[in-house]
């Protein structure tokens, strides 16, 4: 087999604000993984297991104020917790590539720079929740997430929309701490502009992928 990526596990994630087309890139990606023989789970935060998917359900709706910034930022990293020991690390371990719609840079977006819970905090949090897991890729999607994520707050049914209803000074946070984590990471994080058409920004994708995971 000369295949240099052959049975090797990998686990890349993906980040942005919402609305910034993150779950058609996720899916692209993992159809072309696929197509190039590449065995893939695509899966997502919170979530991504059967436990994930309750505690997700705790956190995606209902009032905006609930939960306590900290309490929330602990409910993300049992779901995290759970999802890594069921779904991640054993797919990876068999030699699947992993996508992740969101991993823990969203906790650090939207409980830290969002909520308020210190970035530090959150660190040792996820340090001792997942015994400092992080990917091997993180692709970081930056755009007008926050025209979009307006739009979609006016025309969604959809219930799931606790974080989209946080306002407007919560998402501009947003968005620059993605920018700010990527740059922060760059051994680990790739930036790349939502901005275009859907095919345009797959071609980023899969530029970025090829390059740091030796396809
Ligand atoms: P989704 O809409 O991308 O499925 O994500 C659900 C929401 O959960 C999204 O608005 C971002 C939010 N979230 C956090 O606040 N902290 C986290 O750690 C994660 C993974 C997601």
């Amino acid at each position: 087999m000369t295949d240099p990526v052959a049975g090797k596990g990998r686990f890349i994630t993906f980040e942005g604000g919402e609305g910034v087309g993150k779950s058609t890139q996720v899916r692209i990606l993992f159809e072309k993984l696929m197509e190039r023989g590449i065995d893939c789970l695509l899966t997502r935060e919170p979530g991504g297991s059967t436990g994930a998917e309750e505690v997700r359900e705790l956190l995606v709706k209902g009032g905006t104020d609930k939960w306590h910034p900290m309490t929330e930022a602990l409910l993300h990293n049992a779901a995290r917790a759970e999802h890594l020991e069921s779904t991640v690390k054993p797919a990876i371990k068999d030699g699947t590539w992993v996508i992740s719609d969101r991993y823990a840079d969203s906790t650090l977006a939207y409980q830290g720079y969002g909520q308020g819970v210190e970035v530090e905090t959150l660190l040792k949090l996820h340090a001792i929740s997942t015994a400092d897991y992080w990917p091997d890729l993180t692709i970081v999607l930056d755009g007008n997430e926050l025209h979009r994520a307006i739009e979609r707050e006016e025309e969604s049914f959809d219930k799931e929309d606790r974080y989209e209803r946080m306002g407007e000074d919560f998402h501009e946070r947003l968005q620059r701490s993605f920018v700010d984590i990527a740059n922060k990471n760059p051994e680990r994080c790739v930036l790349i502009s939502a901005n275009g058409t859907i095919d345009e920004v797959a071609a980023r994708v899969w530029l970025a992928v090829q390059d740091r995971l030796g396809l």
